[in-house]
């Protein structure tokens, strides 16, 4: 059969929408029709090869949609059935998932492109294979991924809404409550007002913190921050964020910061904004030589902690329905997350788009 998808044929270059032969599903593989994509900074990430992937790549990885076909051997889902994808695919017999952090398989490598059997289902017009950015490649009409990677949700959610749980509400909500487990009353700072940043502000208004501190350099995304929870802002193009988060706890700093945009310099700033003992989360993914500097008395003298948090130390298929249910609940916010909705043929602008900070969220709405 043939679908359309986002494809990075060339790291640095415009994104290909391609029409490319995609193969039926092999035993423990679902082929799904895809409802949306969120347009998340990792895809940009995978553009610009700061998460590397060697071209060409089909990219996406926060999306949802319903299962059209199930290949042999598949017992989660049937055809009908409304999915969340998760861009961790776990094996459930290592040591880290028994012991329940399934986001840190150790038995299968969860950046890889290819399905579990090393092989792929995508392939151009020239017959090159096309691996999928985190093996599901959500950035397509169609697409044919492992069972273990969806989560089963009820038909009644938007697919768009749900998509955006797939990575940004996960990732950046489950920074605050599950990696950090922020407590009430805390002080809490979020370097980064994107789709991740707002859902850490989110995430951290229901911790119950006291303080919500936002930093960006848009002003734009400092409004946003306030209508997800934000305290107070800081523009980080006219003062020292540092000095300000400081300021504005009376000289002490946080007890939490956290980074979401991906550089070694705001991780540093997210370490120098807490207080002594207090707790720094590393969100964004930065270049892997990109390193922070981070002096080893000051770190010892300061006993502070300078942890990271992947995918929100989730167990997607607990936590994304308890997402949706807080959404239902009126606690959490998707609706204001979505800004923009784009066509697959877009993908370009959505990217433009969000470099320019004009989106909480952007997303892609696919063959539904
Ligand atoms: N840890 C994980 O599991 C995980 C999951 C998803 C995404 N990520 C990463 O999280 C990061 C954020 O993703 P996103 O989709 O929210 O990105 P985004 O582009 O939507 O948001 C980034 C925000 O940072 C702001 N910003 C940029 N430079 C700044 C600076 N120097 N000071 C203050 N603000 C600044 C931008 O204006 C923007 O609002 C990316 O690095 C992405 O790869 C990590
Ligand atoms: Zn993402
Ligand atoms: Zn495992």
């Amino acid at each position: 059969m043939k679908t359309r998808a986002a494809v990075v044929y060339e790291h640095d270059a415009p994104v290909v929408v391609d029409t490319l032969t995609l193969d039926d599903p092999k035993d423990h593989e679902v082929l799904l029709r895809m409802g949306a994509s969120g347009v998340c900074h990792s895809d940009l990430s995978v553009v610009n090869g700061t998460i590397y992937y060697p071209p060409p790549v089909a990219l996406g990885h926060e999306g949802a949609g319903v299962v059209e076909r199930v290949g042999g051997k598949v017992s989660y889902v049937k055809p009908g059935d409304h999915v969340i994808l998760s861009f961790v695919t776990y094996c459930e017999e290592c040591v880290m998932c028994e012991m329940g952090r399934v986001c840190l398989c150790q038995g299968i490598d969860a950046r890889k492109g290819y399905l579990l059997d090393d092989t792929c289902r995508l392939h151009n017009k020239a017959g090159h294979d096309i691996p999928q950015m985190s093996r599901i490649a959500t950035m397509s009409d169609l697409a044919v991924v492992p069972e273990q990677a969806l989560i089963k949700i009820e038909p009644e959610y938007p697919l768009d809404r749900a998509a955006l749980v797939g990575c940004g509400v996960t990732t950046g909500v489950g920074a605050v409550l599950r990696t950090a487990q922020v407590e009430p009353g805390s002080t809490v700072a979020v370097i980064g007002a994107g789709g991740v940043g707002l859902n850490a502000v989110q995430g951290a208004k229901l911790a119950d913190a006291e303080r919500i501190i936002a930093v960006d350099l848009v002003e734009r995304k400092l409004n946003f921050a306030r209508q997800f929870g934000a305290t107070d802002t800081v523009n980080a193009s006219e003062v020292d964020p540092v000095e300000a988060v400081k300021e504005l706890t009376g000289g002490l700093g946080v007890d939490y910061a956290f980074e979401a945009i991906g550089s070694s310099v705001t991780i540093r700033q997210a370490f120098d904004m807490v207080r002594s003992a207090g707790t720094a989360v590393a969100i964004g993914l930065a270049r892997r030589e990109d390193l922070v500097p981070i002096p080893p008395q000051e770190l010892i003298w300061s006993e502070k902690k300078l942890i990271g948090s992947y995918y929100g130390s989730s167990r997607p298929r607990v936590d994304m329905p308890e997402y949706l249910r807080l959404y239902d609940e009126g606690k959490l916010m998707l609706d204001e997350l979505i800004t923009k909705t784009y066509g697959l043929d877009q993908i370009n602008e959505a990217f433009a788009d969000m470099g320019a900070g004009k989106n909480a969220r952007g997303i892609l709405a696919l063959d539904m």
